[in-house]
């Protein structure tokens, strides 16, 4: 689209590119004509970034960007060209030539506007003295001021007319407010109106150029409806906006994290995950996932636990994956929601369930579904062909049972077919292993020596168990409680007591073990003995009873060498015992 010549002009000379940026970037070393700040789109620790006043461009020197005041708006507030005319033109009150010929612009734009106000109105209504209900219920729900501020959180006050007073005051009429789904016709018919949202938490709507389109307002208290949302019109689209893409969009994330309420998208954003969004009340739209996908090709979606979750997540995972957007589903445990989970657990917990461990079993099975079209009588039955697979190798029963209803839930097929698969999977890989464990113990001592010179093994055979609980206790750290009666005094082997023990230490401190942390401890002949230790393949779904064969094995021949220790300094004792005797009587 094409702006007049006069018009860009005005429009650059009006928006002027040190108070644009100032917005964004705090500017203030001053050299020679030129401001000074952090540059917003690199990290950096000292200014590079300069805007110039007589030049009206921005330059930043550590990462080359550059430009004019639109450049710098397209950039930061990843908008189009036209789009972020429009946005400076907002800015300063300016009509937009081309939109002015589209009949509908000065209705839209009106509108808009309106609905900026009754934002402003909503914002302003909680320093009021009515407002303190409102206020109290941020406190309860640990909302923090600045998200507040960065949401525009208000408060429609308990009252029929306060919005359409203020509003008509404003000159606002009231076809306007109804238009705006902000006010609703009286049933009396006799042409009043009435306030939609009253005595509500409201959320402003605002699409991605900063335009506030409408309104999400959630009850105070326990009452029905829990949400209730501005309805369809000339300026708001449920299906094609997402709550709080205004702000993730400018999130450095890389990815959007795409959940379910608006409390729950302030509260990740609270707690650092600026780039949580939340669709307004319905599935994921083909229109939205456009919208994502102009930002990032990345999206986390969070699901409730319970089988519906997953169902409505798949959905959304096959319109995301239409548009190449990768998806990966997180799973919350112990939590019915973002908000719960952050504040029972924790920011750093919440970031690692978005990191997703591979050794973790729910998200192991999320990227299996992932993988698959639920919808579908062969999506579901691909989907329990790997899922079953990978649920047999759990070690204990009570897992494999329930992810087994988990898989029930997830496929509507019968919890009791599903086990049953899982259980002749599961001793079909355990008489696989034993068969290979067999072999293993047959061969002979010296292909069980290290390879390396310096380290020798004194008791082969124990050091072999050993070498099987650490690698056992490495690949599942929960086998740990089979490790109770096991010391490092057990150990033949000095070395592998040190590595038992490190290992031991980070399961308790709650860390996966991770052997790059034990370089500072080993010497590289050492490491590369426990990276072949480690190497070695496992059957997890034996891991139980390999544990107690083990420490078994371990403790028996403990007892052995004891044994034979005691016997020896017995025989000692006996010598010395004769040489004195012998001494005494020479
Ligand atoms: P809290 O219960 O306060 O934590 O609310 P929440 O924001 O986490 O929302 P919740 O998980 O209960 O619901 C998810 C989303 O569904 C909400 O953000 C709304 O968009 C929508 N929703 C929930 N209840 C209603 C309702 O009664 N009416 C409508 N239209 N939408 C709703
Ligand atoms: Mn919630």
């Amino acid at each position: 689209m094409a702006f007049p010549e006069n018009f860009i002009k005005e429009l650059t000379e009006r928006n002027d590119i040190a108070d644009v940026v100032s917005q964004y970037v705090r500017l203030n070393k001053k050299s020679g004509n030129n401001l000074f700040g952090l540059c917003p789109f690199h990290s950096e620790k000292s200014p590079s970034f300069s805007v110039s006043n007589d030049k009206q461009i921005y330059h930043c020197f550590g990462c080359g960007k550059g430009g004019s005041v639109i450049n710098f708006i397209m950039e930061i507030e990843n908008l189009s060209y036209p789009d972020a005319i429009r946005f400076l033109a907002r800015r300063v009150g300016l009509a937009v030539p081309e939109d002015e010929k589209d009949e509908n612009y000065s209705r839209r734009e009106r509108m808009l506007q309106l609905n900026r106000d009754a934002a402003r109105f909503f914002y302003d209504q909680l320093s009021t003295p009515s407002g303190e209900i409102a206020r109290q219920y941020i406190i309860k729900r640990d909302i923090s001021n600045a998200m507040v501020t960065s949401f525009g959180l208000g408060f429609a006050p308990d009252s029929w007319d306060s919005l359409v007073s203020a509003m008509q005051k404003k000159g606002f009429t009231k076809p306007e407010l109804l238009d705006a789904g902000l006010a609703r016709a009286s049933k009396k018919g006799d042409g009043g109106v009435y306030d939609t949202f009253r005595n509500r938490l409201m959320f402003p709507v605002i699409d991605i150029r900063g335009s506030v389109i409408g309104f999400s307002g959630r009850i105070l208290d326990d009452g029905e409806p829990k949400y209730m949302n501005s309805p369809e019109t000339l300026v708001f689209s449920k299906s094609h906006n997402l709550f709080a893409m205004n702000l993730a969009k400018k999130s450095k994330m890389g990815y959007i994290i795409l959940s379910e309420g608006n409390i729950d998208v302030v509260a990740m954003h609270q707690a650092g995950f600026d780039c949580a969004v939340a669709s307004l009340g319905t599935s994921l739209t083909p229109e939205q996932a456009r919208l994502i996908s102009r930002f990032v090709n990345e999206v986390v979606i969070i699901y409730d636990g319970d089988g519906a979750g997953i169902k409505a997540s798949q959905r959304a995972i096959n319109i995301l994956r239409e548009l190449e957007i990768r998806v990966k589903l997180v799973r919350m445990v112990g939590a019915k929601d973002p908000d719960e989970y952050i504040k029972k657990f924790g920011a750093a917990s919440f970031a690692n369930l978005l990191t997703g461990s591979e050794k973790d079993k729910n998200y192991m099975l999320a990227d299996i579904a992932v993988k698959h079209d639920l919808t579908t009588d062969e999506g579901r039955i691909a989907f329990l062909n790997d899922a079953t697979n990978f649920v047999s190798g759990f070690s204990k029963n009570v897992d494999r049972e329930v992810y087994s209803y988990r898989l029930a839930d997830m496929t509507n097929v019968k919890k009791e077919t599903i086990l049953k698969e899982v259980e002749r999977l599961h001793s079909k890989k355990a008489n696989k292993w034993y068969k290979n464990e067999a072999k293993e113990e047959e061969k002979p001592v010296k292909m069980n020596q290290p390879k390396t010179k310096s380290i020798h093994f004194d008791d082969v055979k124990s050091a072999t168990a050993e070498k099987g609980v650490i690698s056992f206790l490495y690949s599942d750290p929960s086998l740990i409680d089979k490790c109770s009666e096991l010391d490092e005094n057990d150990f033949s082997d000095q070395l592998l007591a040190r590595l038992f023990t490190e290992i031991k230490k980070q399961i308790e401190k709650r860390t996966e073990p991770s052997i790059s942390s034990l370089s500072e401890y080993f010497t590289n002949e050492e490491m590369s003995i426990f990276a072949g230790t480690l190497n070695k393949p496992l059957e997890l779904s034996n891991g139980e009873k390999a544990m107690i064969n083990y420490i078994n094995i371990i403790k028996a021949q403990k007892l052995a060498r004891l044994n034979s220790a005691g016997n020896s300094s017995i025989l000692n004792d006996f010598a010395s015992k004769l040489r004195e005797s012998k001494g005494y009587g020479g």
